[in-house]
């Protein structure tokens, strides 16, 4: 298992494109197997959870051709996907364990064949991640679902219906549309998530042929199509990646530009970050920031749905504000369970108090972090502890580097490349 070693102190400068987004690959790779033919994939990041989908539509029967960039680096990585010959609906725990997003074969392999054997998903440990709404609303649909160490589904057709979320779930949200792109007649989804990811989801669907409205709203209408057909698509950019490399940026007191994203999606991100100090300007696809020496705390961090701030960025924000001028309180509304860094960011000196409900912390700023050896235990966790090193004084290894591959694609480098002393071993 590999790690990352840092060494701090370095003021980060320069500009880094980014690639493209791991949650908007992941559904995309599950939607191929709806149409039967090539699906063209470009933009993809060459992460741990793009090689575990690769498996899992291999396993189903589909041909995955990687093409990779002819400038040697990571964009333009183009993931051409032939599901013409997919002709299994099973996707094993040694899959599904690896990743939670296997999930969402379940919609899709219901759309195709009709049926669906998918055994439970696995991925972060972020608490207790129920996939009830995904169930409810596929049976509202007309499959049957029975539940043992499988979910198997079954149905002769998806139907449309509509559906009320309790919660604005991504997956289930993208679950739905999945198994709904062949259904008959319409299904509406009311209180669906609004990510972004999600309106690339419906681009990448009505791209071969879905006829899907809404998506970026709260209210999604899917009218089944017959039949679906090739497509390309280019997947958006990572606005995860960007916000953690902004926020990287950021405690070092440095000045960056971020190439090849959506401003508009993470403005969240970059209003709080504004708030912290820093001052960010916009052109075209390219945010610049330029930081203050020490960033200031912000009086409130709580995660919600989008376009609230994303819970995927809670972890890095902690480390930014735990050396930030300033108590900072921050409210996790996402996840039971999201503060696996928490613990690994106390023992490198930061001053941070888990309320009981584990939910809130109180984040008093410090004047210095100080290297230490720290365990990555989910993904963001591990861009957190990063982050930490880059600010501690002496040398930070961050362990269990796996994590953190699942959704950066080779992030040392990026990193490198803008000033920072940072190897992988
Ligand atoms: N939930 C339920 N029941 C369900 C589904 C969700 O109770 O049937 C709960 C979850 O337990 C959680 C909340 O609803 O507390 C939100 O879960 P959601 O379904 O929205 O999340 P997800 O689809 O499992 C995606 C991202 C996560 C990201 C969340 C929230 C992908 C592949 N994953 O997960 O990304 O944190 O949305 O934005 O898109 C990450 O990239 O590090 C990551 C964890």
């Amino acid at each position: 298992m590999g790690e990352y070693r840092i060494k701090g102190g370095k003021r980060l400068k320069g500009e880094v494109r980014i690639g493209g987004s791991k949650n908007a690959v992941l559904p995309i790779f599950a939607a191929t197997v709806l149409n039967g033919s090539e699906s063209i994939l470009h933009n993809c990041p060459l992460i741990q959870d793009t090689f575990i989908s690769i498996e899992i539509l291999k396993h189903i029967g589909c041909t995955v051709t990687i093409e990779k960039s002819n400038h040697g680096d990571k964009f333009g990585n183009t993931i051409i996907v032939d599901s013409s010959k997919a002709h299994n609906w099973n996707v094993p725990e040694k899959f599904t364990n690896m990743m939670r997003s296997s999930v969402l074969f379940m919609g899709s392999l219901l759309g195709r064949f009709g049926k669906a054997d998918i055994s439970f998903p696995g991925g972060c440990k972020l608490g207790n991640r129920p996939i009830d709404m995904h169930v409810k609303s596929l049976k509202k649909m007309g499959a049957a679902i029975k539940t043992g160490d499988m979910l198997c589904c079954r149905t002769m057709q998806m139907q449309g219906t509509q559906i009320h979320l309790d919660f604005p779930s991504v997956g289930a949200t993208e679950n739905i549309m999945l198994a709904a792109a062949l259904s008959i007649g319409e299904t509406v989804i009311l209180n669906a998530a609004r990510e972004p990811e999600i309106v690339d989801l419906e681009h990448f669907l009505n791209g071969m042929g879905a006829k899907i409205k809404g998506a970026g709203t709260s209210t999604i209408v899917i009218n089944g199509a017959e039949k679906l057909h090739s497509v390309e698509h280019s997947v958006m950019p990572d606005r995860i990646v960007a916000g953690t490399y902004l926020t990287a940026v950021a405690i070092t007191g440095g000045e960056v530009s971020l190439v090849d994203i959506w401003p508009r999606d993470i403005v969240p991100v970059t209003a709080k970050l504004a708030e912290m100090g820093c001052q960010i300007s916009e052109t075209g696809n390219t945010i610049t920031l330029k930081a203050p020496p020490r960033l200031q705390y912000v009086s409130k961090l709580e995660t919600s749905p989008h376009p609230g701030f994303p819970t995927d960025l809670q972890a890095p924000f902690v480390t930014a504000l735990s050396v930030a001028d300033g108590t900072s309180v921050v409210a996790e509304n996402i996840f039971s369970c999201r503060f696996g860094h928490v613990p690994e960011l106390q023992r490198m000196g930061a001053d941070i108090m888990v309320m009981q409900d584990g939910r809130n912390f109180v984040v008093r700023g410090v004047e210095q972090l100080k290297g230490a050896s720290v365990e990555a235990t989910d993904l963001r966790c591990g861009a957190a502890l990063i982050l930490a090193g880059l600010v501690a004084e002496g040398e930070t290894t961050v362990t269990n580097s796996h994590h953190v591959e699942r959704g950066y694609q080779q992030i040392e480098l990026d990193l490198q490349a803008i000033g920072a002393n940072i190897s992988y071993h």
